[in-house]
């Protein structure tokens, strides 16, 4: 009999990804989706720590299952991800009605945890070895990576999907827990990436976006040879069927001339880079233990505006970190007007159990001041993102089309004619009114309008030839 699975995904790329895993394997254990959890017997969250907002609004929707739960004892309910493995028990006394918990690096569990659940083998917990509960190798074999069953369904489009090329962080930046959730680093072997790139393209993928929390760091050793991106890239560059090739996030110690220039060099691969600055201060960037300085990150921006002319560059910022100054921030300010980032993800510091940065730095920053903080910088970012679109005026423009646009979405529109939206090779957002049959193509866009965000434009049709004129 088929039962019902109902799943919500907050946080990253990685964490879409794991939903994709788990509910492949679901699948194959008589699972189909639903999109109610009333109608669910399985209701699962996949959860984010790296903020306390995320954490937050995870507890309020499992108190909302409260009832439901005290209704229909034989509903599932399942903690998944990050906020598993970092509250483990905790979420147990929290909401005691939660049936199983499952960390990042356990995820292959998942089905046999809630058949257990459901024979009323209540409490099932699989979470990953702690950073500090052993030898590393055992912990390094504690935190698994689940990866061949893939679910196009699942994805964010049938033509577009994620790939992780690596696990973990080692990098311990002072205010993030992502290295105590997701463990140790470790490169995922080249044999097995590119075998599931092909699978990827045999399912009709065009685009693969390789995962990493910090990409561009990886390297995989069999002992005889070392592979790192850039040798990566090259060998996925190979693979039939596939267009476009992205990676993200990178760590800017890490971004060398070798991987800029296999960028440069393979066409498939997307001129974008994310690679988030976090502070324009070098003095909050050492409190931060990210590992470079201003200075740094300027020469590294120099050689990509050098190798890579068109690329676009991307960033994430932390505001209001621990005794963050009115100058330091200023400096962050100085930064986003010096790069003009295409875009910039924008954060109020978080303070998060298990980090250095909340056993040694008190979280001084008053809320108010984060959130002016925030804002100015916000401002600022997007109006350099909208000069920044201009450049694209009466320019055409490959899209890789992915389906309705955000407003046809929600507006239910289902065509003849609707609005479509796509990307470009460097990642920026396309909309023009088109047809559903177009999802998965590429096409040549005429921009003719743009806001912060979005460029607007109209697919060009075919010129034909003028020697082919002349021969009708
Ligand atoms: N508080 C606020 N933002 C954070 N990030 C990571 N940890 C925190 C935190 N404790 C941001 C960083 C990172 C992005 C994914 O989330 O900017 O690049
Ligand atoms: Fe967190 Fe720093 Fe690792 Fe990124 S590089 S996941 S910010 S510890």
């Amino acid at each position: 009999m088929t039962k019902r699975l109902y799943i919500e995904t907050v946080g990253c790329q990685m964490n879409v990804l794991d939903s994709e895993m788990v509910v492949a394997s679901l699948r194959q254990h008589g699972y189909e989706l639903t999109s109610d959890p009333l109608q669910a017997d399985a209701i699962l969250f996949n959860t984010c720590s790296v903020r306390q907002h995320a954490e937050d609004k995870i507890y309020s929707a499992l108190g909302k299952l409260r009832g439901t739960k005290r209704q229909h004892p034989e509903k599932i309910i399942g903690v998944l991800g990050c906020m598993a493995q970092k509250d483990q028990q905790l979420i147990f006394e929290r909401a005691p009605y939660v049936d199983l918990i499952v960390g990042p690096g356990q995820l292959h569990k998942v089905p046999e945890l809630i058949e257990r659940a459901a024979k009323g083998e209540r409490r099932q917990a699989a979470v990953s070895l702690d950073r500090t509960d052993g030898p590393l190798p055992e912990i390094k074999r504690s935190h698994e990576t689940f990866d061949p069953l893939r679910d196009p369904t699942m994805r964010p489009t049938p033509f577009q999907a994620y790939l992780r090329i690596q696990i973990g962080c080692d990098k311990f930046c002072t205010y993030c827990v992502v290295p105590m959730t997701r463990g140790p680093e470790q490169g995922r072997p080249p044999e097995q990436i590119l075998d599931e790139a092909r699978v990827l393209a045999d399912q009709g993928c065009l685009e693969i976006t390789l995962l990493g929390q910090t990409v561009n760091s990886y390297r995989y050793s069999d002992g005889a040879r070392t592979t790192r991106l850039s040798d990566l890239l090259r060998m996925l560059h190979d693979v039939p069927g596939i267009r476009r090739l992205k990676f993200v996030t990178n760590y800017p110690k890490d971004m060398s001339d070798e991987l800029l220039e296999t960028v440069r060099e393979l066409p498939k691969c997307s001129p974008y880079l994310h690679v988030p600055l976090q502070s324009g201060s070098t003095a909050v960037l050492e409190r931060m233990k990210r590992g470079y300085t201003a200075d740094d990150y300027r020469r590294m921006m120099e050689r990509i505006r050098e190798k890579l002319p068109e690329a676009a560059v991307s960033s994430d910022f932390i505001v209001g970190f621990c005794g963050e100054t009115e100058d330091e921030f200023q400096q962050t300010v100085r930064a986003v007007a010096e790069y003009r980032f295409k875009n910039s993800f924008i954060f109020k510091y978080s303070e998060r159990p298990g980090t250095k940065a909340m056993q040694r730095l008190p979280d001084d920053v008053p809320y108010a001041v984060k959130q002016r903080r925030n804002n100015e910088l916000l401002q600022l970012q997007n109006q350099i993102s909208e000069e920044d679109n201009q450049q694209f005026l009466g320019r055409s423009v490959e899209v890789l089309v992915e389906g309705p646009s955000k407003a046809a979405q929600r507006r239910g529109d289902t065509g003849p004619v609707l609005q479509m939206m796509g990307r470009t090779h460097c990642d920026r957002i396309v909309v023009f009114d088109g047809t559903l049959r177009q999802a998965g193509q590429l096409l040549n866009v005429a921009i003719y309008d743009l806001t912060a965000h979005t460029l607007l434009g109209a697919v060009q049709t075919h010129h034909v030839a003028p020697a082919v004129v002349q021969l009708l």
